[in-house]
């Protein structure tokens, strides 16, 4: 078992990489911290796990929520081992047309409500000797993607603060951060996007549709966590966008601008 006994908390655990992330590390021996903001999915995704799993419902957007659900977190368990960052949001829309607001509310949860539970957190991790984080980025954390201004920024932004902790950490400190960057997986963030307005999305993209399972994701994350990789890739022929922007640039503007975004 990999991770026999560890606490492990994550976050957006109510559906798709995060429900088969949870299943995973159960199956791994660990003991399980799940969130989202919807108590009732959590419950459904428990029922299916045998070992010690807590439910925490919040919204990650809500600092408050965040510094509660931190408290009740390390009050059960007494420690927080690994931390997987994975609640998020994802758009369809043109960055000409997104309101503000939009934009304001995919960074609020995927980068704001991702820093804040993890500087919560780190605090504890390193009174206790150690621990890991792991942040679900996305491809889109390192290339721009049409229909996905704020959501690409959101997930870049995560990349410059992550990277920076890690350097900024201590050998002593024993946090090793891992960055996951999947391409397109098979789950409902598509239909959960927000469009222009803030109003959902609500379709299953025929890229979604034709992505990685989740729970193949979910593999590649546990390993990638248990191995302390700094940054991965995870995907098919999305992964080469990452490759073609650093070593063709060119090719990258016209592969990206062409591949059809739904
Ligand atoms: N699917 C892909 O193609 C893909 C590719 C690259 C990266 N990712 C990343 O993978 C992660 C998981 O996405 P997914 O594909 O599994 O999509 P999903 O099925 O829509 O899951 C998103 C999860 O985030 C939670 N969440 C959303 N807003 C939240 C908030 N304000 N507070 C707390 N929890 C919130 C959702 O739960 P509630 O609604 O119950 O709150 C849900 O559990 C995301 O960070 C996403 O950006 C996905």
């Amino acid at each position: 078992m990999l991770f026999l006994d560890k606490v492990v908390w994550i976050t957006g655990a109510s559906s798709g990489i995060g429900e088969a992330l949870a299943y995973q590390f159960a199956n791994q021996g660990a003991k399980l911290i799940i969130s989202s903001r919807n108590e009732d999915e959590l419950l459904r995704v428990k029922q299916n796990i045998s070992s010690n799993c807590l439910i925490i419902a919040f919204d990650i957007a809500d600092s408050t929520a965040v510094e509660k659900a931190v408290n009740t977190a390390i009050n059960y368990y007494g420690k927080i081992d690994i931390l997987v960052n994975n609640a998020g949001v994802s758009q369809r829309s043109l960055a000409v047309d997104t309101q503000i607001i939009v934009d304001r509310k995919i960074m609020d949860v995927n980068y704001f409500g991702t820093i804040n539970i993890t500087k919560m957190i780190l605090p504890f991790m390193i009174a206790n000797g150690g621990g890991q984080i792991a942040v679900i980025s996305s491809i889109t954390g390192k290339v721009g993607f049409p229909l996905r201004s704020a959501y690409a920024a959101s997930k870049h932004a995560l990349h410059g603060f992550f990277e920076t902790l890690q350097l900024e950490l201590k050998p002593e400190d024993k946090i090793f951060i891992t960055i996951l960057c999947p391409g397109r997986i098979k789950t409902n963030i598509s239909r959960n996007a927000l469009k222009y307005d803030g109003t959902l999305y609500g379709k299953m993209d025929e890229g979604q549709e034709k992505g990685m399972t989740a729970e193949i994701c979910a593999q590649k994350i546990l390993k990638s966590i248990y191995q302390k990789k700094p940054e991965v890739y995870i995907g098919g022929f999305d992964i080469l966008l990452v490759y073609f922007k650093r070593y063709l640039p060119t090719l990258f503007y016209w592969i990206a601008s062409r591949v059809k975004p739904t």
